[in-house]
């Protein structure tokens, strides 16, 4: 249930600086969270349900390979490190079977582990900027660039996953299974934004004047003098997530894919638990049942979630804003 700001007569709407959207990460995300109402209820609810959120990450990994071998424009990139390049590879396309496809769905578990894990700390958030700003083609070395279109549906096909997934598990309330889904979806559409601002043109105006604006102890932007310059912050985080979680690949089932007040963001914290009353009391309200059953019968039996066979009917939600 959105959090009731009481707009009437008098209201003043909070202050965001444009700029700083633009030049600050850490403004951009405070902006971004408060927007969605980002609260302490959702970090609970990760908290909870990180367990059933890692034993689902290796099938994701799988049906998320499994689809950018499909296409040869997502297929190529592992060859050419570009989707803007449609020249034949070389070398036959890759399958999963390659060790340079299994090499990389590692990559992608160690990314998904720490998606599913602590999002209190800023460095969570930057390492989501990271990625984005990485698949952008701007790498001194090697550049990798995946245009958006493919990284906003490649999103897209793993949150379809994970909710489904997620809806269907056998032993979940339905409040829990709620406000994960809920967690993870801002979760998402926060990593969303870190891919598409790499990509779209918006802010550019303040390009030059992005390296002033320093986010955390020599993290940069990507901006130097009116330039993009990428890789300027070393590439350590990622190897020490890589260390950090390196028993993640142990824990999973397989899974068959299928087809194909006044105020300025300068201060405001938004992980207060002003929204966190709001995001607590928008779960659902009746929601004691287990696992509710498909509305379509057929939808089930082609389904790709591996709890599908589990679910029972009979449970059923009401939330405030089905009520009104
Ligand atoms: C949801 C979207 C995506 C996420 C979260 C994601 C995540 C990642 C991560 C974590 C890495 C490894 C970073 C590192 O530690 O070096 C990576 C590398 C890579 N990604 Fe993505 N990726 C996404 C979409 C895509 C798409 C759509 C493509 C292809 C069209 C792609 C192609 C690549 C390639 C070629 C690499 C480099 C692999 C290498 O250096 O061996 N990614 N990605």
């Amino acid at each position: 249930m959105p959090h009731d700001y009481g707009l009437g007569p008098g209201f003043e709407p909070m202050h965001v600086d444009r700029k700083s959207l633009y030049v600050n990460l850490e403004e951009r995300i405070k902006y971004l969270q408060h927007f969605i109402e980002w609260s302490s209820a959702d970090v609970e609810a990760l908290q909870h349900g990180t367990k059933y959120l890692k034993q689902l990450i290796p099938a994701v990994v799988n049906m998320v390979y499994k689809k950018l071998l499909v296409y040869d424009i997502t297929s190529r990139a592992f060859h050419t490190r570009t989707t803007a390049d449609e020249r034949e590879p070389d070398e036959d396309y890759l399958t999963e079977e390659t060790p340079q496809i299994k090499r990389r769905k590692m990559f992608l578990r160690w990314y998904l582990t720490r998606l599913c894990q602590d999002p209190t700390s800023m460095d969570f958030w930057r390492y989501l900027n990271k990625i984005g700003q990485m698949h952008c083609g701007q790498e001194r070395l090697a550049p990798l660039n995946v245009e958006y279109i493919h990284l906003g549906v490649c999103l897209g096909y793993i949150q379809d996953i994970f909710f489904e997934a997620l809806m269907f598990h056998p032993q979940l309330s339905m409040r829990r299974k709620v406000a994960l889904v809920r967690a993870i979806n801002k979760i998402i559409w926060i990593q969303n934004d870190l891919f598409a601002k790499w990509h779209v043109r918006d802010g550019e105006e303040f390009a030059d004047e992005i390296s002033m604006y320093s986010f955390g102890s020599g993290n940069r932007e990507g901006f130097l003098a009116g330039k993009r310059i990428i890789g300027s912050s070393s590439g350590s985080s990622l190897d020490d997530d890589r260390s950090s979680i390196a028993d993640s690949a142990s824990v999973a089932p397989s899974m068959q894919s299928v087809a194909p007040s006044e105020q300025s963001f300068q201060t405001a914290s938004v992980q207060s638990d002003q929204t966190a009353h709001s995001t607590a009391s928008a779960s659902t309200t009746t929601g004691s049942g287990h696992g509710s059953a498909p509305q379509d019968p057929a939808a089930a039996k082609i389904s790709a979630c591996p709890f599908a066979d589990f679910a029972k009917k009979g449970s059923s939600t009401e939330t405030k804003i089905w009520a009104n």
